[in-house]
């Protein structure tokens, strides 16, 4: 059976008040993996804050290399000293913001694996591409050029995140995540969680984890304070 995991990217958000909802998270993790990837200068006080609690922490991306003269970059081996365990890659607004291609998106996952971090690596199609009906066809060239030879189900988690669905309150139909998660169960095995992501709400979640092929979600959003992740991580531990 694949992990069921709730994971939360703050994206560019928070500061040190922030410690609190993490607290409050942290105190409902107990069900299933709850993982919050907080901006890099939250990695370390919120992994300290959450010592001896289930909640797992993860950085938002990572570089290729360990170290060097990369200004402004965070190496994975960064990362775990800092204490995350998770790390995503691939997010579309890195893909977007920072012009992250496939190829950067493999290399950054071997090196996340390389640190002993587990990635969550995002594939995901814009509107247009969706509209052409070109959705599958599109997660299956991000994965042949992001997934690198030896991702297992120990190292690597995958987040299905339809551009079109982030940030924009509009969510993918449960007919529309089932037919991708179908297809990526079929073609990952049994075992890989795959997450989705895009707009995941209190109010949208039981639904979309209830999907059979659906291990749990990566929230944005409505990760931000307790009163709205708690919930959710209570619908998915509750599929
Ligand atoms: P929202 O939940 O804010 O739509 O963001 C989703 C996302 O990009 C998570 O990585």
């Amino acid at each position: 059976m694949p992990r069921k995991i709730a994971a939360g990217n703050w994206k560019m958000n928070g500061t040190l008040e922030a410690l609190s909802e993490a607290a409050g998270i942290a105190a409902a993790a107990d069900d299933v993996e709850t993982v919050l990837c907080p901006p890099a200068t939250l990695i370390a006080p919120l992994a300290s804050a959450a010592q001896g609690t289930p909640l797992r922490i993860g950085g938002q991306s990572c570089h290729p290399t360990a170290a060097g003269a990369h200004t402004g970059d965070i190496s994975a081996e960064m990362l775990v000293d800092a204490g995350a365990a998770y790390v995503i890659t691939g997010h579309s607004e890195r893909r977007t913001d920072h012009g992250e291609t496939d190829a950067d998106v493999r290399a950054q996952t071997e090196a996340a694996w390389r640190a002993g971090l587990v990635a969550i690596l995002c594939i995901g199609e814009t509107l247009a591409e969706r509209e052409a009906g070109e959705t599958l066809a599109v997660l299956n060239t991000q994965l042949d050029g992001s997934l690198p030879d030896g991702a297992t189900a120990a190292n690597t988690v995958i987040a299905y995140e339809p551009v079109w669905a982030i940030g924009t309150g509009k969510v993918a139909t449960p007919a529309q995540v089932a037919e991708v998660h179908d297809a990526l169960r079929a073609r990952l095995g049994p075992e890989m969680s795959l997450l989705y992501g895009g707009s995941v709400k209190a109010g949208n979640a039981a639904e979309i984890f209830a999907l059979e092929n659906v291990d749990g979600g990566l929230v944005g959003g409505a990760s931000l304070k307790a009163a709205d992740f708690v919930p959710i991580v209570a619908a998915l531990a509750a599929s």
